[in-house]
């Protein structure tokens, strides 16, 4: 929780793991159980000018640090559009991905340069002058960040026919297992800030160790 009050969460894992209905599920329990205003959102995306970079970073083939640029281009936007504005007003913003996975897909997937990586999300994120919501000497991160942990092979069984995949989901399995490995790298870094689901159980599970996990940190009932 910052000084306004705001609360910052931020789900990840690969396609196909299953975040989607837990985060709605997660959004009710914040507004039913505590009043809370929530901010539901996503990345890329999550303002017009971002939603367009996502239909491009979705769609278009281009060179990984092109898809590296679009995407902290677009969390730029919706840094300042939305997920400042929330949390200064002391809302509860949970976002359908943020930076790891810039790290985990572009990073690990692609194997783009982790350190650029790591010097675009302190442009991005950097503290702003007199900066209410971010301690001195830090970058705006999420409070929490829920990792669906899922064996790619198991996620590919779950995506085969359920839509027509777009570039990152008609991925091979072998570029979901280096996605993986990025996102336990991430965790191995910031094990404070990151809790690790197991994705691979039923929805009914992964809710209950959500929820679990949750209450474990005093974060909801
Ligand atoms: P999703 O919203 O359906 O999960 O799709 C977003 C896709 O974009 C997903 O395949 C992961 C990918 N992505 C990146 O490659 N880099 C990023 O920084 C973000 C936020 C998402």
């Amino acid at each position: 929780m910052r000084s306004t009050g705001g609360l910052f969460i931020s789900f990840e894992g690969i396609d196909g793991a299953g975040k989607s209905t837990h985060i709605e599920s997660l959004a009710n329990v914040f507004r039913a159980q505590q009043q809370r205003v929530v901010t539901l959102t996503r990345e890329p995306g999550g303002t017009p000018l971002a939603e367009q970079l996502r239909q491009m970073v979705l769609n278009d083939v281009m060179d990984p640090m092109t898809e590296a640029l679009l995407v902290f281009a677009a969390r730029r936007d919706h840094i300042q559009q939305v997920i400042r504005p929330a949390l200064l007003r002391g809302e509860v913003v949970l976002c359908d991905r943020f930076t790891d996975a810039s790290f985990a897909y572009q990073g690990a997937g692609r194997g783009f340069d982790w350190n650029v990586l790591a010097t675009l999300e302190t442009w991005v994120q950097g503290r702003a002058p007199n900066d209410s919501l971010v301690p001195m000497g830090q970058l705006l991160k999420p409070d929490l960040t829920i990792w669906f942990d899922l064996p790619p092979a198991i996620a590919a069984q779950r995506l085969l026919g359920t839509r027509v995949p777009d570039k990152f989901e008609s991925q091979p399995v072998s570029f979901f297992e280096q996605v993986a490995g990025g996102y336990a790298q991430r965790l191995a870094s910031d094990p404070s800030r990151f809790v690790r689901i197991n994705a691979d159980q039923s929805p009914e599970l992964v809710w209950q160790d959500l929820s679990q996990a949750g209450r474990a940190i005093g974060l909801w009932i």
